[in-house]
């Protein structure tokens, strides 16, 4: 089985990001043959200033490896660096009925956000698509705000296969039901466009400020609490043991336990998790050098997978 994702280096990578679209991919890592990669072009679509889109690529690039990823049983690669992508993106756009991409939601809410109505806003889904069929991908795991474009990437998987044979594979997406939805700092979605984030690498200082910032209701110490619904035990839960979330619990019912005792066993937990792998990100960083030869040889893996898909669909469409 073949399974792939992408990121865009459109910002620092925060809590929400890790539990719900990094991890699932570190967990499927042992089960098939797994591409990851840095959606950099689709990042242009709202990133224009080119020194802090080559160091978000990188900063992604750093995150991913040292939260987990291996790249001995994940190829991950910049999408820029296959370039074909971008030719198939053009194939499948002759294909797109403009009415398709009108009805994509992303393009919606970013034009009610204010960004300005470009072509290549419009045209994301088609290289999205492109991403995903280039490598014959069986599944796609991506959050619930991506299921729209991968139905978009599986209508033109079947129109480019009505008109020109049976060559591209029809991908699944995978939305695990499992992710909640990761709550931020003012308890709602946690979220780059809401500034409430977590960032998973950001200085030790500025965590622990951020934990013990997240809003609460009032409640006095002495006062018993629900737990469930409130963001600090919302986030506990992603980062302790059931044990330790069931004593938490506990803890907030019995009364005497005040919202600065969780944040701390929070702030603990993050540690405990995050520590080692701030460790390694540290070590990974001082050496651009290696990461680049990751990147490169991931993007030369991907590239030989793409090939042969390429050599049949310029052959169909005439080429
Ligand atoms: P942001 O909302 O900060 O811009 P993105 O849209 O770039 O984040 O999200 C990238 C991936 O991380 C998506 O697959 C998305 O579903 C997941 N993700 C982001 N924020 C959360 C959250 N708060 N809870 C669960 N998943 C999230
Ligand atoms: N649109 C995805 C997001 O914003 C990123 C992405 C680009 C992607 N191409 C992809 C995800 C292909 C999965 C497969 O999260």
């Amino acid at each position: 089985m073949r399974i792939l994702t992408g990121i865009q280096p459109s910002g620092k990578l925060h809590w929400g990001n890790y539990f719900g679209a990094m991890k699932s991919m570190f967990d499927l890592q042992e089960k098939g043959e797994n591409f990851m990669f840095i959606a950099n072009f689709h990042a242009m679509t709202t990133v224009r200033d080119g020194a802090v889109l080559r160091e978000a690529t990188k900063d992604v690039a750093l995150d991913y490896l040292a939260c987990g990823l291996d790249p001995a049983k994940t190829v991950i690669y910049r999408q820029s660096d296959v370039p074909e992508v971008q030719e198939l993106a053009w194939y499948l756009s002759c294909l797109t009925p403009m009415g398709l991409l009108e009805r994509c939601h992303s393009y919606k809410d970013k034009m009610a956000h204010g960004f300005e109505a470009t072509h290549g806003l419009f045209a994301y889904p088609v290289l999205m698509a492109a991403d995903i069929l280039i490598m014959q991908a069986d599944l796609v795991p991506v959050g619930k705000d991506q299921k729209q474009h991968l139905e978009v990437t599986r209508d033109l998987c079947i129109k480019f296969n009505n008109q020109y044979g049976d060559i591209l594979k029809l991908p699944d997406a995978y939305i695990p039901d499992t992710v909640a939805t990761i709550p931020g700092t003012d308890g709602q979605k946690m979220s780059k466009s809401y500034h409430n984030t977590i960032e998973l690498f950001e200085p030790n200082g500025s965590i622990k400020k951020k934990v013990m910032g997240i809003v609460t209701d009032s409640k006095t110490m002495e006062e018993p609490k629900e737990p469930e619904g409130n963001s600090i035990y919302e986030l506990y839960k992603l980062f302790a043991t059931p044990e330790e979330v069931a004593a938490m619990a506990a803890s907030f019912r019995a009364g005497n336990y005040g919202y600065g005792h969780a944040k701390k066993a929070l702030l603990e937990a993050y540690h405990r998790l995050f520590d080692p792998f701030r460790a390694r990100r540290e070590e990974l960083a001082k050496d651009t050098a290696t990461l680049e030869d990751i990147l490169r040889e991931g993007a030369r893996k991907a590239r030989a997978f793409a090939a042969p898909t390429m050599e049949r669909v310029r052959s169909a469409v005439g080429l």
